[in-house]
Formats: C-alpha cells, structure tokens, sequence
C-alpha cells in the first residue's frame, strides 16, 4: 500500500501557506512538482546557467545533467536514448510531428484521427493531411458514453491507411483506451501510430515498447516535473521523418525533431522525477539494484491502486444524481480494475462556472470549460462554450481531499 504521508512530504506544496485548508483537483491541467524536481532546477540555475556542453565545469556538468535526463527517461519508459525528444509542450512537439509527417505522407493516404482527443493530438495532424491531400476519417465516440469501440476503428482500417492518432487516455472520459491492440492493428496494414499519453502517464509511466506505439507524448509539467513535452519516436520511425531542425542537426538524434531548441534547465532538471520515483520504489521495499524500468513499474502499480481505491468514492457521488451527466465510465473497468481519476460530469441545473466556483469556496481547487478537448464535448452533445466541471487527481491525493470534494458537491448541487 502506498505510504501517503511519505508521498506528501515529497511535495513541498502540500506543506505551503497558500494550499492550507486546500484540496487540489486540477491535476489534469498541471501537478505539483516533486522535491526533487525544485531542487534540480535550483541546482541548475545557481550553478550551471552556462550554455552546456563545452569543456570549463560548470558547462560540462549542464551538459551531463541533459544527457542525464534523456538517458534516464529511456530507461523508465523502455526505449533509447536516441528516441527520447524534449520539446516545449505537448502540442508544439505534435505541430513539428505533423510538419514531419507532411513530407511522408501521400496523397490518397487515409489518416485516421479520433475525436475523442485533446486538440493537440488532432488539430495540426488534420490540417497537415489536409494540405498534402489526405483523406481525414474520424473514429467517432459513442455519442452517449463518450466511449470508443475499437470494432469500428478496425473496420476504418485499410491499406490507404498511413497514419492514426489516438488518446492513450481523454483528459476528458478518463478511460483508458486499449493502445497495444489499436497499435497491432494499424501495424497489420502499415500504418504509423501517435499515442497521445498525456493524460494516462501521470498515473501510470507507461512501459512505451510493450505499447507498440510509433510516437509516445505525454507532457512533464503534468507528471511532477518540468514544464516540458517529452516525445518518443521510435527507431524505425525516426530515421524516415525528415529533420525539422536546422541543416547541420540532420543527424543529431534529439534536435532534428525540435526546432526550438532545447530549454537547459529544464531538460537538465526533467530526470529528476525520476529520483523520486526510486525513493519510492525503495521506500515501498524496493530492492536498490532494480532497474529503472522495474522500479517504475512498480510505483505506478501503487500509484493505480491507491487510485482506484478512491476513485469509486466520487464516481458514485456523481453517478447517483440526476442533476449531473457524468462523462465516461460510472465505475472501475471490469477487466483492467482501473479507470483514470479525471471525472468530468455537467451540471442540468446549473451553469459549470458557477459549480466550479462553489467548489472553489469550499476549498476543491478546480475549474471549468472544454479544456481544449471541444470535439470530445461535441461528440457527447455538450456545448464546448458551456463546457464541464473537471475534478481530476493523482497519487498524493488523500481520501480526506475525495471526502472534501464530495462533501462539496453534495453543498452546492443541493
Ligand atoms: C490529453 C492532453 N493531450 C495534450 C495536451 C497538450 O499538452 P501541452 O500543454 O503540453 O501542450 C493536454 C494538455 O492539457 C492534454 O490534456
């Protein structure tokens, strides 16, 4: 069982002034950052604000720290090095993919998209295939349950499919989609895969080979770190997309697909999440000679159990009324014993603002609107502009948080 308190005093936030008699339930839209994420980018700041990789100290250290970073994610998601890209967000790393994918692309080529997705998942890949000539067809929800039936996607499927983009889970729905066999399906017709991962990792670090996804995102800021994207694009892949970069970084690994450059500090400080999730690793009885790999395994086995012990708590808050809609799954998924703890429902009788803003009175920290995810509202018959209540958590959630934002709901829903 995860040991919350250790968990919290991992979290310096939890202990400031501005949170006090404060439970925090916009996790979806960013988390707290861990210790050691704090402190990695003091470290760097005070000591190595030096432009990196040349021979003098200070230099040579930012240098070994960025290496650092990369070569530790590879390890915890189960890639390479070489496959492991930093870039600003989330969605600049998919615009610079979606250029990419431009110039590989045919027209003829059908690319299949969900509208289940955050728009940085969608957007600039449609309009991409739009300008090279590309037939769009869009995986549609079920318009009731927000859910996709993969029996449909398998019979969108052909040899004109050259790339599908799809939510590994919605910051929306909160389901988690069923990403090995959608990978093992285009894979049997050639098609190329991007998984958008955003709204799953901070609850479970994905083992990203075992996926079978061409191109893995999530974004750091969201998984207790930085505020970076990190994108994997695999091998195979990465040798055929055509460098975004400038000339000369053709064939450096992790520049060609970000032509921003990178953000030192912050790829120098994005590993040392990963610290973190060793402590834990070790301090749940963890041996020290685990792998990386094994170590966060392990933790994110913990961090979805403590989740799904809580999570039932609010599902049923939600579900037993008929004064909200609750978007996705109402319970735990038989199979897997899991759904992803952002619970999304609108208000009948209210309007969402005026929800998220009695919550707020109550000390539920969180919010409203479509949160970029207006094609997922559109799908299930919600006006984007009215948008939802998002109350989203993650593993240093107490039950005495749940408790609060279901004592809160309970308030202000009457
Ligand atoms: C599911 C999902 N995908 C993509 C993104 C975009 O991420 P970023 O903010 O890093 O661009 C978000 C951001 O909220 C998201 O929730």
């Amino acid at each position: 069982m995860l040991d919350l308190d250790f968990v919290r005093s991992n979290f310096p936030a939890f202990s400031r002034p501005i949170n006090d008699g404060q439970s925090f339930f916009e996790n979806a839209g960013g988390s707290f950052a861990c210790r050691q994420t704090i402190d990695a980018m003091t470290g760097y700041y005070t000591d190595l604000k030096v432009q990196p990789y040349s021979e003098f100290e200070s230099s040579a250290r930012a240098g070994a720290s960025m290496d650092r970073s990369r070569v530790r994610w590879a390890e915890a998601l189960g890639v390479e090095p070489r496959e492991v890209v930093f870039g600003p967000s989330t969605s600049a790393n998919t615009y610079v993919l979606a250029h990419a994918f431009a110039e590989i692309l045919e027209p003829g080529n059908d690319v299949i998209v969900t509208n289940q997705d955050h728009e940085a998942n969608t957007g600039a890949i449609r309009r991409a295939a739009d300008r090279v000539g590309c037939t769009i067809r869009e995986w549609r929800t079920d318009p009731e349950t927000g859910l996709l039936d993969i029996s449909v996607f398998e019979s969108m499927l052909s040899e004109r499919t050259g790339l599908v983009t799809v939510p590994h889970a919605s910051n929306i729905v909160g389901k988690e989609n069923d990403v090995t066999s959608i990978t093992a399906l285009a894979h049997r017709v050639g098609a190329r895969v991007i998984v958008d991962g955003v709204s799953f990792a901070p609850h479970t670090l994905p083992d990203v080979a075992a996926l079978g996804a061409d191109v893995y995102l999530f974004s750091l800021y969201k998984t207790y770190s930085v505020h970076q994207g990190l994108m994997v694009v695999r091998a195979g892949l990465m040798a055929e997309l055509p460098n975004q970069s400038h000339y000369f970084n053709d064939s450096v690994a992790d520049k060609r697909l970000n032509p921003a450059g990178p953000d030192h500090a912050q790829v120098a400080s994005a590993g040392a999440v990963l610290d973190y999730v060793e402590a834990l690793h070790r301090h749940h009885g963890g041996a020290e000679g685990d792998g990386l790999r094994a170590a966060t395994s392990a933790v994110s086995a913990l961090w979805r159990e403590h989740e799904d012990s809580l999570t039932p708590m609010l599902l049923e808050a939600l579900a037993g009324r008929d004064d909200v809609r609750l978007i996705g799954p109402r319970m735990l998924d038989a199979t897997t014993g899991h759904r992803c703890p952002t619970v999304a429902f609108s208000p009948l009788a209210n309007e969402p603002e005026d929800v998220a803003h009695g919550l707020v009175e109550r000390g539920v920290q969180t919010s409203s609107g479509h949160y970029y995810a207006a094609r997922v509202l559109d799908g299930v018959g919600i006006d984007p502009d009215r948008g939802v209540v998002r109350l989203s958590f993650v593993h240093y959630t107490s039950r005495a948080d749940v408790e609060r934002a279901v004592a809160a709901l309970d308030d202000v829903l009457g």
